[in-house]
């Protein structure tokens, strides 16, 4: 896998765009700056968008091109960012430790998920924020982004039992368009999920 984002990362053009996640600039904008987590942040859009904002973020992604596109794009905005290469499923993410964390776009296997969201919740301070926009199982067929892989694209229950240990405040399944740079493009069908620790 990690071939495969070094690869499409390896293109000068950024593959999500550098604008951020319109879920992710909408609940960010929600919160106070304080420490932002952002696991499989990729090229950095969202983290310098963030970054821009005041808060203070760290990345996690095992994509080393990811890494450095993200750190020219913060460079040219003048921020920094802490952005750590590692697999999110072996990543040792401090606990209680982040204000708020999104998870945008990123699509593991159901049994890495479930290895993955638990640290992520962990490393939120409690009344921390999570929140996460991805594909849901209905994106499948379509071709506006996402996995071809259907154990990669996520449904209601299993977000539920994912996010256990959360208040949750949103879990809804909708069609949004999609305008991110090459590979989301169209009408996407995504899981959008909000909840405070
Ligand atoms: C579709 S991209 C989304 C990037 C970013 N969140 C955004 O919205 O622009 C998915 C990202 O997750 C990263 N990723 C996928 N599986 C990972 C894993 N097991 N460990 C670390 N990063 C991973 C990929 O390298 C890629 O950058």
């Amino acid at each position: 896998m990690q071939d495969f984002w070094n690869k499409r990362y390896s293109d000068k053009n950024y593959a999500y765009g550098i604008e951020p996640n319109n879920f992710f600039r909408e609940q960010i904008g929600k919160l106070q700056p304080g420490k932002l987590l952002l696991p499989g942040e990729g090229e950095g859009r969202n983290a310098v968008y963030a970054a821009k904002r005041g808060w203070d973020v760290t990345a996690v992604d095992f994509s080393v091109k990811a890494q450095i596109k993200a750190n020219t794009l913060a460079a040219e905005h003048d921020v920094k960012i802490q952005y750590i290469i590692s697999n999110l499923i072996q990543a040792e993410i401090p606990e209680e430790k982040f204000d708020a964390a999104a998870f945008i776009y990123v699509h593991l296997s159901n049994e890495d998920a479930e290895k993955v969201l638990p640290k992520v919740i962990a490393a939120l301070k409690p009344g921390g924020t999570f929140f996460m926009e991805c594909y849901s199982e209905k994106q499948l067929g379509r071709k506006s982004g996402g996995p071809k892989d259907i154990n990669r694209l996520y449904t209601i229950p299993q977000i539920r039992k994912l996010l256990a240990g959360l208040k949750i405040s949103k879990l809804v399944e909708v069609e949004v368009p999609l305008q991110e740079g090459e590979f989301h493009q169209g009408k996407g069908m995504v899981i959008r999920a909000v909840g405070l620790k």
